[in-house]
C-alpha cells in the first residue's frame, strides 16, 4: 500500500492499532484461554451468543467479558448482532483454530512476550537482551533444555512446526546416492534422525548440538530402539575453532544456520568444507524471506527475526536467499541444486 491510497482517517486508525498492539494480542489470548471463541463458535448455527449466556456457561464476569468483546469486535475478531449475540468472524476464526496461527501465538506469548519489551536495548547492543526475562544464559539455545515446562513447549511446537512438514519429502533427496552417514548438524530432539532410522535400514546418523539438546535427541532416539545406530558430539559453534569429523557422506542442516550471523555462517560452512569430500553433499533447508507466495508467511519470518534478536543470540535473523549463496561461495562451497521443497521451504544442495 502506498501512502497516497489510504485516507488519514484510516492510517490514523491503522496508528492507533499499533499503539495498542500488545492489548489486542492479550484480549487474543484471553478469549483462547476462558474458552470464549470456542463456545461462541460452537453455538453459531444459533447466531452466537449474549454476554449474559457466554457469563453463564464459563463462570466469567459480564464485566471481564465486555471489556474483552468489545475490543475484539473493533478489531474484527468477533461481530456482535442486533441481538447482541457474538460470533466469529473470519479472522477470530484463524485465531482459534489455524495450527500455524495458534502455535504463533504460543511462541509469542511464552517464550517472547515479556521479551520484547527489551528489544530497543537488543538493537543497541547486539546481545539478546530479552532472554534474561527467561533464564541467564548466553544464547537461548544454551538454555532450552531449562525452559521452563510451559516455555519449552511453546518453543519446541514453534520449531517442529516449522520443519518437521518437510522431512518426509526431504528424505528422497537425502537418499537419493544410498549415503551410509549422515551428520546431522543441530539436530535438536532427534526428530529428523528418527525419520532416517524408519526409512533406511542401514544408515547411521552423528548429531551435533549443544549438550542439552544433544542428550534430550540421543535419549529419545535411544528410547525409539535406534541406539546403535546414533553418535553424538557436544559442540557449540560460538567456540573458537569448532570441529567435525571426517567421514559424513551427507551433512543435513535443517532451519539450523539461521541461528547464526553472516561470519558465523561463514565459519560453520568453512568448518564443514574442511570436513567435506569432493562427493560429500552438504544439505541446507532454509524459509528464505525473498521465496515466500504468501506475504502473511514472509511476515511471520520478519517476525520471526525479531524473536533472533531479542531472545535468540542478538545477531541473526531469517535471510534472503542471495544472502546465503554469497555465504555459501564465500565458504568454498558450489551450489548444485536449488529447489523448493514444501510451500515455503528451500533445499540447497552443495559440494566442495
Ligand atoms: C532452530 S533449531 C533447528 C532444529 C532442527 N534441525 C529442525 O530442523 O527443526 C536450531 C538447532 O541448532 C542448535 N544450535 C543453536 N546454536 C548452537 C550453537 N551455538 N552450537 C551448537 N548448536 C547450536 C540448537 O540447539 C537447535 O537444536
Amino acid at each position: 500500500m502506498t501512502k497516497k491510497t489510504i485516507r488519514a482517517i484510516d492510517a490514523l486508525q491503522e496508528a492507533q492499532k499499533i499503539a495498542f498492539a500488545p492489548f489486542i494480542f492479550q484480549t487474543t489470548v484471553s478469549l483462547r484461554k476462558l474458552g470464549v471463541f470456542d463456545l461462541i463458535f460452537d453455538k453459531r448455527l444459533n447466531g452466537g451468543l449474549t454476554i449474559p449466556q457466554i457469563s453463564k456457561a464459563l463462570t466469567v464476569s459480564e464485566y471481564g467479558l465486555g471489556v474483552l468483546l468489545e475490543i475484539a469486535e473493533s478489531y474484527d475478531i468477533v461481530t456482535k448482532n442486533s441481538e447482541g449475540q457474538f460470533e466469529l468472524t473470519k479472522t477470530g476464526y484463524f485465531l482459534n483454530y489455524n495450527k500455524t496461527v495458534e502455535v504463533n501465538i504460543n511462541f509469542t506469548n511464552d517464550v517472547c512476550y515479556q521479551g520484547l519489551f527489551h528489544l530497543n536495548d537488543a538493537i543497541k547492543t547486539g546481545k539478546p537482551e530479552g532472554l534474561k526475562e527467561l533464564g541467564e544464559w548466553d544464547t537461548i539455545y544454551d538454555g532450552l533444555s531449562q525452559l521452563t515446562p510451559e516455555v519449552q513447549k511453546s518453543w519446541f511446537e514453534f520449531d517442529h512446526h516449522y520443519s518437521d512438514g518437510i522431512f518426509e519429502e526431504a528424505l528422497e533427496h537425502v537418499f537419493k546416492n544410498q549415503p551410509k552417514t549422515i551428520f546431522d548438524i543441530g539436530g535438536n530432539t532427534g526428530k529428523f534422525a528418527l525419520q532416517c532410522f524408519n526409512y533406511d535400514e542401514q544408515v547411521e546418523i552423528s548429531i551435533f548440538d549443544l549438550p542439552g539438546q544433544l542428550k534430550k535427541a540421543l535419549s529419545n532416539i535411544k528410547e525409539k530402539g535406534f541406539g546403535k545406530r546414533v553418535t553424538g558430539h557436544e559442540i557449540n559453534w560460538l567456540h573458537d575453532h569448532p570441529q567435525i569429523p571426517k567421514g559424513a557422506d551427507v551433512i543435513w542442516m535443517s532451519q539450523f544456520l539461521d541461528c547464526f550471523s553472516e561470519d558465523e555462517i561463514v565459519k560453520i560452512l568453512k568448518t564443514c568444507v574442511a570436513s567435506m569430500d569432493s562427493e560429500t553433499k552438504l544439505i541446507i533447508i532454509e524459509t528464505f524471506t525473498d521465496r515466500q507466495k504468501f506475504d502473511n508467511a514472509k511476515f511471520v519470518l520478519e517476525a520471526t527475526s525479531l524473536y533472533f534478536t531479542v531472545m535468540a543470540n542478538g545477531n541473526s535473523k531469517m535471510y534472503r536467499s542471495s544472502v546465503f549463496e554469497k555465504l555459501i561461495h564465500k565458504a568454498g562451497l558450489n551450489i548444485i541444486k536449488d529447489h523448493a521443497i514444501g510451500d515455503f521451504h528451500t533445499m540447497l544442495v552443495c559440494k566442495k
